[in-house]
């Protein structure tokens, strides 16, 4: 596996309704892997090659919790070690795939493709309400970028382009002269801001009842190197005292969840979680119809970004007041990735 993220992280994967009985493949990383599920329904990452011609085990089949190569029928069980050879007794102990630590966590299966002692599940973003009965989450789709994945996390650290970008959904322009906060730490970056009455944004103003204006804020929360929750609302202006209160308002937690697929790609896995309408499942549907057009609008620009980035790589950008958290961002996964080759993978 190649690329620029640390490998000793725990990345998703893709959603657990993608992993199945049947082989699937996926990318993670610039490496290959093929993902299915166990007979008691656990799932497995394997890399994609066969050891022996290097054929990709994608295309063998799934035989009980093994999977069996399509060219000479060399067969794998889910630790990796190869368990059949067709025609030999013999089996070499080096014999074996790369098998990855997973866990499934909402909605999402999620890899570690570092040192597999190092795979501590606690680690994974923790989102309390996800579980709470009180708010509701919704699965939204995965977001091909054709972006390096630090493209999209810095996008996901700079509330600032929301009042560029998304005036149709989530921004509007009351927002531009207000300057951003962040704080961070050795695993990640806060990033927020509050709008104080002022219009609210299209896609509240569908759902508060608001009277007039409203208070509303962003609070990015990123976790290095994958993970971005966007925590957002509104409340009538002045109701909210304290900026912990936000409970008070309508609140949305827009999850963001990074694949790494190679140096120019990255899948944004999304979903939200709410505590309105929480019973109401075109509420859902509304929602993401909303998010899909901002998403894209992120998209588009961090497509061209990309695409200006490699046919300019000299090119030299200036940093400006708002490029402090994605700065600070950059270092965090520098630094893990530092790490990484400290203590290469076993
Ligand atoms: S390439 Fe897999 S068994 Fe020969
Ligand atoms: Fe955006």
């Amino acid at each position: 596996m190649t690329s620029n993220a640390p490998r000793n992280a725990w990345y998703p994967l893709t959603w657990s309704r993608n992993v199945t009985r049947s082989l699937a493949r996926h990318r993670l990383l610039g490496g290959d892997l093929v993902a299915y599920r166990s007979e008691a329904g656990v799932p497995v990452a394997l890399d994609d090659m066969c050891p022996h011609r290097l054929a990709p085990l994608s295309m063998g089949k799934l035989k009980g919790d093994a999977v069996e190569c399509g060219y000479h029928g060399m067969t794998f069980a889910p630790n990796g070690r190869c368990v059949r050879i067709p025609g030999q007794s013999m089996i070499p102990a080096n014999a074996r795939v790369p098998s990855y630590p997973l866990h499934e966590k909402m909605g999402l299966v999620w890899i570690w493709p570092g040192d597999p002692d190092r795979a501590d599940p606690s680690l994974i973003y923790d989102l309390p309400q996800y579980n709470d009965p009180g708010w509701h989450a919704a699965h939204g789709d995965a977001l091909r970028i054709e972006a390096n994945y630090l493209n999209l996390a810095d996008n996901l650290c700079d509330p600032a382009h929301v009042s560029f970008v998304h005036l149709s959904t989530l921004g509007n322009a009351a927002s531009e002269e207000i300057p951003v906060e962040h704080t961070f730490s050795d695993s990640g970056v806060l990033v927020w801001r509050w709008i104080k009455d002022a219009l609210p944004i299209p896609l509240f103003a569908k759902y508060g009842n608001f009277r007039g204006n409203v208070d509303r804020w962003h609070y990015y929360d990123y976790a290095a190197p994958c993970s971005a929750v966007i925590d957002f609302g509104s409340a009538d202006a002045h109701v909210i005292k304290n900026p912990e209160d936000r409970g008070q308002g309508l609140r949305i937690f827009a999850c963001h969840f990074i694949t790494p697929v190679d140096e120019h790609v990255c899948i944004d896995h999304w979903l939200h979680v709410r505590n309105f309408a929480i019973d109401d499942a075109d509420v859902d549907q509304r929602l993401h119809a909303d998010f899909r057009i901002a998403f894209n609008e992120d998209k588009e620009i961090l497509e061209r970004i990309e695409a200006m980035e490699r046919a300019r790589p000299n090119a030299k950008r200036i940093r400006i007041g708002i490029d402090a958290a994605p700065q600070r961002m950059r270092r965090i996964v520098e630094r893990m990735a530092a790490g990484d080759a400290a203590a290469p993978a076993a």
